[in-house]
């Protein structure tokens, strides 16, 4: 798009198509990091607006996946049991993982159980940084894709305006206390830099209700300035943002 957007838009009529044309990508991309480096490593967030591309993907679609090849990481978790509804695992393991679960070992769960979120942070930044300590410093890559949503407020993961954690530079993993959105449960998250040491990053956003933070994070050409978390994601290799016409609100697509 002109004027300096980051990333490409795509525009959809609804939800449901945007979320197949995700689909599509996430299938291409897995193929493509499997033919460069025999494993796709995938961190897929939680909420409401991933359930027809997980649903997809775990479904009908799964043949078409080299799940056998595929990683599963999360971008976020909610202070939660994995059997507690509000559960970003929980969800995934109902939908993306019903019909063909992965093997224990493929799947990087956070911790919401444990009870102190500090301490959950610390062990998922131990099994990120020694399962990635393989790609090569001083410019260590983390994973192959990255699935984001965005809030109404415009937060991203469980990064939310305002935050110190926003301003992390060194750990991949941080907790967040409680925060005003709903689930007001505390919460773990990747930072920054970990989501910008991804490939690839692709958000999926629906919803009228999103338009105004979308057209904030598309159309501020520098980060920086403004306060919205979305608007930092900055993956290595390619940004792309899959929004139906709703939050899209007018935003014309770049491709
Ligand atoms: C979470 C998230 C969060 C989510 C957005 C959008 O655990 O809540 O990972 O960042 O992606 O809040 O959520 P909805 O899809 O429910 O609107």
């Amino acid at each position: 798009m002109d004027g300096g957007v980051r990333g490409e838009l795509s525009v959809f009529s609804d939800l449901d198509e945007a979320a197949r044309a995700l689909a599509e990508r996430v299938v291409r991309a897995a193929d493509d990091a499997v033919a460069r480096s025999g494993r796709f490593t995938l961190a897929i967030s939680g909420g409401k607006t991933p359930e027809p591309l997980f649903g997809l993907l775990g479904g009908p679609w799964a043949k078409r996946m080299p799940w056998t090849r595929t990683e599963l990481f999360w971008v976020d978790e909610r202070a939660v049991g994995p059997d507690d509804p509000e559960s970003n695992y929980g969800g995934a393991r109902a939908s993306l993982l019903a019909e063909h679960p992965l093997r224990p070992e493929q799947v990087h769960r956070i911790s919401g159980e444990t009870p102190d979120p500090e301490s959950a942070a610390k062990a998922y930044e131990l099994e990120l940084r020694s399962f990635f300590a393989d790609t090569v410093p001083p410019v260590p890559f983390t994973f192959d894709l990255v699935l984001l949503g965005i809030g109404p407020d415009g937060h991203t993961a469980s990064l939310f305006p305002g935050s110190p954690v926003l301003e992390e530079r060194i750990a991949w993993v941080r907790a967040v206390p409680t925060p005003v959105v709903i689930p007001r449960v505390p919460r773990i998250t990747l930072t920054l830099p970990a989501i910008n040491a991804a490939h690839e990053a692709a958000f999926l956003v629906g919803g009228a209700d999103k338009a105004p933070a979308l057209r904030s994070i598309l159309s501020n050409p520098d980060a920086r300035e403004t306060s919205l978390p979305a608007a930092r994601v900055q993956p290595r290799d390619r940004l792309e943002w899959f929004v139906d016409r709703a939050a899209a609100g007018g935003m014309r697509p770049t491709r």
